[in-house]
């Protein structure tokens, strides 16, 4: 299966993301992820890092290039689920055109909605670990004792309300580019993990 996460800074995609690929066995590929390895790593050029840390989106032939590769990678054969990409119609277009020179298509498009007072708590709370990758909330989801806390450089509420500019001026083409295609199912990211996760299974027409 072939799935797509779409939605607004601490909508819960990645949350969401790792309980649906544990559950279906396709990985996550989340653009996000990936350049922040890159940055932690010392492999991000310094203007991408800006960018990330201003709340602007990295250039389009980046996250394209780290798509076409990461996707052709051998535990990408029954499918993946990208993670916060594509964010903007070209990346759509480069996606829909990588895919169709392989024979495949995108399934579903998952678009989480969430109030902007709500994300903006979500995104400034969220701690992850950084030896396990686990994301927790301080308030919703407490880390255990021990957890090595990280708090993301663009979770600070000025950039958090940035992102969230980007997000709106990005989706205003790319929920209708996949709405035009049938394939765009909007959930509510309100609730719990639990309630959220059960609607996503839901839309996909499974119950596992
Ligand atoms: P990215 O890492 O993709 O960030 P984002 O899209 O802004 O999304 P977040 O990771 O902030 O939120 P999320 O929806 O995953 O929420 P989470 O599950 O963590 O991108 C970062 C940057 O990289 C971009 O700004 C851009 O610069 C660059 N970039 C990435 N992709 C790009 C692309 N395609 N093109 C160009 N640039 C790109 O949840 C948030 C918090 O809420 C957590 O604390 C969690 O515990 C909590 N939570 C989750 N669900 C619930 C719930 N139901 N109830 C209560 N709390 C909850």
């Amino acid at each position: 299966m072939l799935l797509i996460f779409v939605g607004p800074p601490g909508a819960g995609k990645g949350t969401q993301a790792k309980i649906v690929c544990a559950r279906l066995g396709i990985p996550q590929i989340s653009t996000g992820d990936m350049l922040r390895a890159a940055k932690a790593e010392g492999r991000l050029p310094a203007d991408l890092v800006a960018s990330m840390s201003s709340g602007a989106l990295v250039p389009d032939d980046v996250v394209i290039g780290l798509i076409d590769e990461r996707t052709r990678s051998a535990d990408c054969q029954q499918g993946f689920l990208l993670d916060g990409f594509p964010r903007t119609v070209p990346q759509a277009e480069a996606l829909q055109s990588t895919l169709s020179s392989r024979g495949d298509k995108v399934d579903l498009v998952v678009a989480l909605t969430v109030p902007k007072d709500l994300l903006i708590e979500r995104a400034v709370l969220r701690r992850t670990d950084k030896r396990t990758g686990q994301i927790y909330h301080l308030k919703y989801s407490p880390p255990p004792p021990g957890a090595e806390l990280e708090h993301r450089a663009d979770d600070r509420e000025e950039v958090v309300r940035k992102r969230l500019d980007t997000y709106e001026a990005m989706t205003a083409e790319l929920l209708p580019y996949y709405e035009g295609r049938g394939i765009l199912r909007r959930i509510d990211g309100i609730g719990s993990v639990e309630e959220v996760t059960a609607r996503i299974f839901a839309a996909l027409g499974t119950t596992r």
